[in-house]
């Protein structure tokens, strides 16, 4: 770099004055950097001031010492800079060694969390109930936030704190929680430490394939695939539009009926099959107990943050001022309660001190200007076509149910414009008033228009999604206080392909729901698994 280059970057800076003097300073002492303007920071004139006169107040030295910084400061180039805490990187648990220290952290900090009393905040037993919990209602208990667009900003800032309890807990000031990416078949088994009794990163109460290190069968894959959520441009959806994050609603709710595309699948259906017939992870109540939810949550958060990087108009909703300022409560690594909101969580390496290990060099500048263009929801306009019949609704059991639904209008022609079309706005099938029936370790194909002699296959474009019933269950209506119903769900997919190559007649469309049992332990009850009150098809626009 030229002497003028450092001119004109100096020149444009906003704190000139120090700048220049750290320039001084750099010139006559050792260190200077000067690749760039990164070293020159930007701040407000009252801070350049204060550290102009600290800088003074110096004892005749070239930079300064430790000691004419203020506390919380350091002395970095020649300058006070705010102290910056470690970024803790979280890591795929595939890429860790099973005897290294990472997971030796972890699982000590997990077995010291577990040997506390369960009414101390930072003991295993109330951080899960934090999440939900059969136990009655304590301090900040069962306040878990699903169904809403609350569901990924809740879920993070749980983590972070949970993260700082176990780090402590854990006497290794590295320990960053590890990310279960199962999205590689090859990864969907577990480390062996996870399924050694002998360790604290092992419950029996788990799907028995699970323990056992066995794989979910290869036709479940679309269970563990997040790509259709990706392609879901908008965060969140009002009606029954879809989304990435979920329904957007003014306050946060413990149960909400509206999930967003990624909590849905996969995030619902890893619950449900780590669960299996009986296991913790299938029960709101129950799932934090289980050392697997934090790393699966952890892998949620970081698919929140991949989901970003695509831009196109992927942007979270910091224009809504419910999302950006309701707060929640969580306790500290000291057992003291804390309050969070959603604006103070958006970055998690500048807010939060914690990245993940495929976070790309995206800057803060590159991500607020792509949160600029953004708009975080589609204008959806939503208009029905059609819906089932029957006010008693649809009984989903161990057989295949296919319901019609009759349409008051032809489908637009949405195959000829497929390439054109808005990615948030298509053909839109919702199942209205979801609710299951107890019988956990259960999930639903959803095909539209399938051909009668078809074998059902996940495979065919037929197929438009599942349904999981995580959240929906009696068991998790009881823990959350609302005697047995919950709020009734609603979850909506985009058919638009499907519908597009098989309007077998304009008129109509067809749903066919295929259990599917995930735990081949048991066999499925000869009974109701879940309930729908009806299917609705519409034009969201
Ligand atoms: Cu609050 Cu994975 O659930």
């Amino acid at each position: 770099m030229t002497f003028d280059r450092i001119v004109q970057v100096l020149t444009e800076s906003t704190s000139r004055r120090t700048v220049l003097r750290s320039l001084a300073l750099g010139m006559s002492g050792r260190l200077l950097t000067l690749g760039g303007a990164s070293g020159l920071a930007v701040e407000d004139k009252a801070t350049a001031a204060a550290r102009q006169k600290q800088h003074n107040d110096c004892p005749r030295s070239r930079r300064c010492k430790k000691r004419c910084c203020r506390r919380g400061e350091t002395c970095k180039g020649g300058r006070c800079v705010k102290k910056q805490p470690p970024v803790h990187v979280r890591r795929s648990v595939h890429s860790l060694d099973e005897s290294g220290p990472a997971l030796t952290a972890l699982a000590r900090g997990i077995a010291v969390m577990k040997a506390r009393e369960s009414s101390d905040p930072t003991s295993w037993i109330f951080q899960a109930n934090i999440h939900g919990t059969n136990d009655g209602a304590g301090a900040n208990w069962n306040q878990c936030t699903h169904g809403s667009f609350f569901f990924l900003a809740w879920h993070r800032m749980y983590l972070y704190w949970f993260e700082r309890i176990l780090r402590k807990a854990s006497g290794n000031p590295s320990l960053a929680l590890p990310y279960w990416d199962y999205s590689e078949s090859d990864q969907r088994i577990v480390p062996r430490p996870f399924r050694t009794p002998s360790s604290s990163l092992y419950v029996a109460q788990r799907n028995a394939d699970v323990n056992a290190g066995q794989p979910p069968p290869a036709e479940n894959a679309w269970m563990f695939d997040h790509s259709p959520a990706f392609e879901t441009v908008n965060f969140f959806h009002t009606g029954s539009g879809t989304s990435f994050g979920g329904l957007q609603v003014s306050e946060a709710l413990h149960s909400g009926g509206g999930a967003g595309q990624l909590e849905n699948t996969p995030h619902n259906q890893v619950h449900s099959w780590v669960g299996g017939g009986s296991g913790w992870m299938g029960t709101v109540a129950m799932a934090a107990r289980d050392p697997l939810f934090w790393l699966h949550h952890a892998n949620i958060d970081r698919l929140w943050k991949r989901w970003l990087d695509q831009a196109g108009g992927r942007a979270n909703p910091t224009g809504d001022g419910d999302w950006m300022n309701d707060t929640f409560t969580f306790f500290d690594e000291n057992g003291t309660e804390v309050t969070m909101s959603g604006k103070q969580i958006v970055d998690t390496a500048q807010q939060l001190n914690y990245r993940y290990d495929d976070d790309g060099a995206a800057s803060g500048a590159a991500a607020a200007r792509r949160e600029k263009g953004a708009s975080a929801a589609g204008k959806q306009s939503v208009k029905e076509l059609g819906k089932s019949k029957g006010a008693g609704g649809v009984d989903l059991g161990t057989d295949p149910v296919t319901v019609p639904i009759g349409l008051g209008a032809a489908l637009p022609d949405a195959g000829a414009s497929s390439t054109e079309r808005r990615a948030d706005a298509g053909v839109v099938l919702t199942l209205e008033g979801i609710q299951g029936t107890g019988v956990l370790g259960v999930a639903f194909e959803v095909y539209v228009n399938l051909p009668k002699d078809q074998q059902p296959s996940p495979r065919d474009d037929a197929f438009v999604g599942g349904v999981s019933l995580f959240g929906l269950q009696p068991q998790d209506a009881a823990a959350m206080g609302m005697g047995h119903t919950m709020m009734p769900a609603a979850l909506s997919f985009d058919i638009t392909g499907a519908v597009a190559g098989r309007r077998a007649s304009g008129r109509e469309v067809t749903v066919t729901l295929v259990p599917v049992n995930l735990d081949a332990s048991r066999r499925l009850p000869k009974a109701p698994l879940a309930h729908l009150d009806s299917l609705v098809v519409s034009i969201v626009q």
